[in-house]
């Protein structure tokens, strides 16, 4: 059975099909026949939140889409091309992954530079995007820690992969250091990004409020071998903020998606 609207007429941004991955010479089975086709919303693009039981893949299927690992058998296509890590798809990982030989300032830059934007304006535009993630004030640090926190690193991170607009922006648990507060504001300047840029996110999280606040399209994934076992469509308005958490339809989600997980332990 396929959650998936396979239909030849509409484009498939994301297209994973018969995806296998083993280890230890197919001792170790982690994906069998996985499937995930993500469709493309030009004009509104797609936030899609990938929720899973920790070691199902989740991070796998993100670095398959970015061309950083090719599965043991399957294709993986982007916007229709099988993907060669030429794409235009960016990706935070769950590690930081700033640049410590760089200050914040030239970390930032780096993502429109590296995009061919001469430096004067790519610093500009840099200034703004490390205001927006708050951390003006500390363009001239050196990108390590303990000059800055583990989230303010993440933060540099996550600053340089918006600002190139990539078509496809992967988030591997991007949130997880943070402190609540922050977390939200982060939550609510990539929710901005998206309604401005049309981006397709594909944001993985093991907080399931995260998930419902953020997506349009939640997945839920399970290991031994894994699946998508379920997608669930949020049907709560495209414009949010943190005030929907408390209303009746988002409790009603979370507690779908929380019963779906729990449902997918081993007894
Ligand atoms: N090189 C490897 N050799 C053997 N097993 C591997 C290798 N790389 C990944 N795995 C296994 O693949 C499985 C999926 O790993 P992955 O990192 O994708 O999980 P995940 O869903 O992202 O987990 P988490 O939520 O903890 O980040 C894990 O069981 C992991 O041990
Ligand atoms: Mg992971």
């Amino acid at each position: 059975m396929s959650f998936f609207i396979d239909d030849p007429l509409l484009q498939n941004i994301v297209e994973l099909r018969n995806i296998t991955q083993s280890y230890d010479d197919g001792k170790s089975v982690i994906l069998d026949n996985f499937e995930l086709l993500i469709e493309d919303k030009p004009d509104q693009g797609q936030f899609v939140a990938l929720l899973g039981m920790s070691g199902c893949g989740k991070s796998t299927v993100l670095r398959y889409i970015a061309g950083l690992q090719k599965p043991t058998s399957g294709t993986v296509k982007v916007k229709n091309e099988l993907v060669d890590g030429k794409n235009r798809v960016n990706m935070v990982f769950q590690q930081y992954s700033s640049l410590p030989w760089y200050t914040v300032l030239e970390n930032v830059a780096l993502g429109l530079t590296l995009r061919g934007i001469e430096k004067k304006q790519a610093i500009d535009k840099s200034r703004k995007m490390i205001e927006w993630v708050g951390l003006k004030g500390h363009e001239n640090k050196y990108a390590q820690y303990p000059l800055l926190s583990g989230g303010q690193l993440q933060r540099v991170a996550i600053a340089r992969s918006l600002i190139s607009n990539p078509e496809i922006l992967l988030m591997d648990e991007p949130f997880g250091a943070l402190d609540i507060e922050t977390r939200q504001s982060m939550q609510d300047l990539l929710l901005e990004i998206w309604k401005e840029y049309h981006t397709t996110i594909i944001f993985v999280t093991h907080d399931v409020s995260e998930a419902v606040y953020l997506a349009d399209d939640v997945y839920i994934m399970k290991k031994s071998p894994s699946k998508i076992i379920k997608h669930i469509p949020v049907s709560l308005p495209l414009d949010r903020d943190y005030r929907i958490k408390k209303s009746n339809d988002f409790i009603g989600i979370y507690r779908e998606i929380e019963d779906i997980m729990l449902s997918t332990l081993p007894q």
